[in-house]
């Protein structure tokens, strides 16, 4: 199969959504990331998103909209609900919700009686999901365990010959995926941190939010409630160590012929040409932004053999960036 490359042009957004018409799948940009999209009532393309990423078929797919009324068959919305669409929509918040019975494929939800759904902040994508007339499953648009894509370049490095098209509308801005809020338990649940504060939730709601992916949450936890973060992911090949910003002296003085570094500004403005480096930019924003893109790039480049990359405080956005980086590092920290 040829992956035709479409651009944000009004023909070429048409010919996207015919593409989802005919069961067809095409990744999609987003703010986040890019997203594998397919038609989430047709079981064989959904089947065909499955297929392309090599994802296990336990862990769920997200229901995306162009629009918030394009949700109402599917799901049950609830005051809570719709309070946060009128705030965060379009924007970087998954919300899980009950189905209205037999409305949503068991290969969508795998199994279960809920369905996450989302409606992201790009114009070309909203404009093809409303063109095709129904919502289009969208996990991240990498190979299953990879880290997410944020560029159309990435997309096309992981699914070339293996979907019909890619939407490319540039660099993503946000870098890291959606929050994920579980509305079906008793309390408004975080289950995967993003740009979406929890405390920006709570001040909508007016009640506490409760952070399903702390330590203790996740301890006392035997089964994830989010199925998708159970599994290694974001993971490049090469190998991932974090370090703290307040040991970048060791740090230097132990780098070696196949190390690369990825880090702030700040920071790299005193490496020299040590080893090849990638920047974080200046803050937590630049940070997310550009983190997938470097963890992609080493893992590419044949000398690498060791990715060392910075934490970042953990609060606000240095949450949802440290969560990926413990990911792709499987937890593997820089010490002397
Ligand atoms: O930013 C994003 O959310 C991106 C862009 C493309 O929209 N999409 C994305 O999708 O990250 P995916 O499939 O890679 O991640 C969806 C997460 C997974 O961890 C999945 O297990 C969880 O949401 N999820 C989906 N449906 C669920 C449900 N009914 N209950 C609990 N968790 C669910
Ligand atoms: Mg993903």
């Amino acid at each position: 199969m040829k992956t035709t490359d479409l651009k944000n042009t009004p023909s070429d957004i048409s010919q996207a959504a015919d593409l989802i018409k005919d069961g067809e799948v095409v990744a999609f940009p987003t703010e986040t990331v890019y997203g594998l999209g397919a038609d989430a009532t047709n079981d064989e393309a959904v089947q065909a998103v499955f297929t392309a990423k090599g994802r296990p078929a336990d862990n769920p797919l997200i229901m995306t909209v162009g629009d918030a009324s394009q949700i109402e068959p599917y799901v049950q919305v609830n005051h809570a609900a719709r309070q946060l669409m009128n705030t965060f929509w379009p924007g970087s918040l998954t919300m899980i919700l009950p189905i209205k019975p037999d409305m949503v494929s068991m290969l969508v939800t795998g199994g279960l009686q809920t369905a996450a759904v989302r409606m992201p902040a790009n114009d070309a994508t909203r404009a093809m999901i409303r063109q095709a007339g129904v919502p289009i499953v969208g996990p991240s648009a990498n190979l299953s365990g990879k880290p997410s894509p944020t560029t159309a370049a990435h997309v096309h490095h992981d699914m070339d010959g293996k979907i019909a098209a890619v939407l490319d509308d540039g660099p993503t801005q946000v870098g890291v995926e959606s929050t994920v809020l579980d509305l079906t338990a008793d309390q408004p649940t975080i289950l995967r941190t993003g740009a979406i504060l929890p405390k920006m939730i709570s001040v909508v709601l007016g009640k506490p939010v409760i952070d399903g992916t702390s330590e203790k949450a996740l301890a006392a936890d035997q089964v994830p409630k989010a199925p998708g973060m159970k599994y290694r992911h974001y993971a490049p090949d090469k190998e991932v160590v974090i370090f703290d910003p307040l040991d970048w002296q060791d740090l230097q003085g132990q780098l070696q012929v196949g190390d690369a570094v990825m880090a702030q500004d700040q920071l790299l403005g005193n490496l020299g040409n040590q080893v090849p480096s990638w920047s974080l930019g200046t803050d937590l924003t630049s940070a997310s932004e550009n983190l997938f893109a470097g963890l992609r790039y080493f893992d590419d480049q044949e000398a690498t053999v060791k990715i060392y990359v910075q934490a970042m405080p953990d609060i606000d956005l240095g949450r949802a960036y440290n969560n990926r980086l413990g990911k792709a590092s499987a937890g593997q920290h820089f010490t002397l």
